[in-house]
């Protein structure tokens, strides 16, 4: 850690000492402007994070760490194309994939990447009018009317989650679907409601190498050829990768395959020609409303001062509740359906990105990084694992995420569904005392005895931190600005936190011991060398299974 950073590092933490014993309810009591003093506008939206266990001094420290750990100078590597990615020598250059036509240019080895970045954007919308006109037939001069992403990871979280957000926009003649799974249970359950003359298979994938997909890719030809022939592959099979000499290898017309670059990394590919199933889910002029939003976020953070800067307020706020309040993990609550797979979306963004012990010059860290994400939609996780914020005692950070207007509007519910979100946020915050409970028994009429023998288990201690994010409404510019909001925040983590996010070690070791247990697996290897443990999982499975 560099000597100023170290120093503000150290004076946030006497901050968060001298603030340990502070109670919110009693930091709203003491502020009648806490609110206002603690919360920031960006066109529609707003951030609330008034209930995070702050005062002016922290948040006044903790922008100085902005600066001290030199984030404008990092934010201006980024964008020039700069081997940011220096373990994998590459740059980080997503924001390159939203960034409008006849807008300037951005490098990469010295040349402009722009003219290719809408090439193949042009490409895509191309393909999206020949499906959507129904131009475009199978083998058999039907239109397409199923198509199944196959991919992993990045090649899959981004458009899938994007697609349920945006159901209210979907294209209505398209019916997409998604898998990812090797469990052959994932594509033997989509393709069993499909008809292979109606159904185009887009694969994905950067590597065009990664087991899963290809296992996938290949079952999913098979089934196609085993109704339609081999001549079908060719109209009903596109790719979108880097690599597209595996995709000519694996039989795809390089005419239907479409490329993105080795600077855009997995999770942050949304924005690429990964996105084609959410283009084709919600057609391309709503795909490129997405990209707006992006690129009205990429500004936003590029240019804010940390105090008005929203992914800067989020990873600066994370960095608090981690590093100097000492949480392990962050809950978070979209109280939208729609934004159901945001959290398992932000699982690989967030801990993919930043789950790393290694500093940039290679030394271990000596401070946490990423926090374990987690949470799903609400009402429903009310019903479900609430009860432990409440009263398991654990810090746990919340993030509720929701919008003003409802995306389905059907009377009665918006209303309520805001209700709750707030209610959460207000109960985690406030709790209730001993006292407040007591009375409130008290007050119902129960006996004395019967008041003294429940109120302990009906008060909350409360003092739990939350963040409220308030969107106008779920759309796809809306969309887009919360996405490159997240990616952005990650960014910024780790740049004061001091690693390369955009690198991934622990999941290639993953493949790698994987490739070697196959043959073993297989019956053509032995297990010398492996431990007694998976040498006896893997006997097991060799003694007990049977044949057929
Ligand atoms: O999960 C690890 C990972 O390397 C991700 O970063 C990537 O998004 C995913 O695998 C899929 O890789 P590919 O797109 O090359 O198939």
């Amino acid at each position: 850690m560099k000597p100023a950073v170290a120093s503000v590092w150290k004076q946030l933490g006497a901050a968060a000492e001298a603030l340990r014993e502070c109670h919110l309810r009693d930091m709203f009591a003491a502020d009648a402007e806490r609110f206002a003093n603690h919360s920031a506008v960006w066109h529609d939206w707003l951030l609330d994070y008034s209930k995070q266990r702050v005062d002016a001094n922290a948040m006044s420290l903790l922008r100085a760490l902005w600066l001290v750990a030199d984030m404008p100078d990092w934010i201006a590597r980024m964008r020039a194309g700069e081997p940011i990615n220096h373990t994998e020598r590459r740059a980080a250059l997503h924001i390159a994939l939203r960034h409008p036509a006849g807008k300037g240019t951005i490098a990469h080895t010295g040349r402009d990447v722009m003219p290719a970045v809408h090439a193949e954007l042009a490409k895509m919308r191309r393909f999206c009018t020949e499906i959507h006109g129904r131009h475009w037939r199978g083998a058999t001069g039907e239109p397409i009317t199923d198509v199944v992403n196959i991919g992993i990871g990045g090649s899959d979280l981004g458009p899938r989650m994007a697609t349920q957000a945006l159901a209210a926009h979907r294209h209505r003649d398209i019916r997409v679907h998604y898998v990812a799974n090797l469990d052959a249970a994932d594509l033997a359950t989509v393709l069993s409601g499909l008809r292979p003359a109606t159904t185009l298979f887009v694969i994905a994938s950067k590597t065009f190498t990664t087991q899963e997909t290809m296992q996938n890719a290949a079952s999913a030809r098979a089934w196609l050829v085993a109704a339609l022939g081999e001549a079908a592959v060719a109209r009903h099979f596109v790719a979108v990768s880097t690599n597209l000499g595996e995709v000519a290898r694996f039989g795809i017309d390089p005419a239907n395959a479409f490329a993105f670059w080795d600077w855009v990394g997995g999770r942050y590919s949304l924005w690429s020609v990964i996105g084609l199933p959410l283009a084709l889910a919600i057609g391309f002029d709503n795909f490129e409303k997405l990209l707006a939003g992006a690129h009205a976020m990429d500004e936003h953070f590029f240019a804010a001062p940390p105090e008005a800067n929203l992914p800067g307020l989020l990873a600066l706020l994370e960095i608090w509740n981690t590093n100097f309040l000492g949480a392990d993990n962050r809950a978070l609550l979209p109280y939208s359906q729609s934004l159901g797979l945001l959290p398992r979306y932000l699982q690989q963004l967030e801990m993919e990105s930043n789950g790393k012990q290694i500093d940039r010059q290679g030394q271990p860290l000596n401070h946490a990084t990423s926090p374990i994400v987690w949470g799903e939609a609400g009402t429903n996780g009310q019903h479900a694992f609430y009860q432990l914020i409440h009263q398991g005692g654990r810090l746990i950070p919340c993030e509720f995420i929701v919008c003003r207007e409802a995306d389905f509007d059907l009377p009665g519910h918006h209303e309520k569904l805001l209700a709750n979100c707030f209610a959460q946020a207000e109960a985690l915050m406030r709790g209730k005392t001993l006292a407040e409970t007591t009375a409130e028994l008290s007050s119902a009429g129960l006996p004395a005895d019967e008041v003294a023998r429940l109120a302990p288990y009906r008060s909350f201690p409360g003092n739990q931190p939350s963040t409220t994010l308030l969107l106008p409404r779920l759309d796809p510019f809306n969309l887009g600005a919360l996405i490159a909001l997240y990616e952005h925040k990650v960014f910024a983590e780790s740049v004061i936190w001091d690693i390369n996010p955009f690198d991934q070690w622990g999941v290639e070791y993953g493949k790698q011991l994987a490739s070697r247990l196959l043959p073993i697996i297989e019956g053509k290897a032995d297990t010398t060398g492996l431990d007694s443990s998976t040498r006896g999982l893997i006997a097991w499975v060799s003694a007990n299974t049977t044949a057929g």
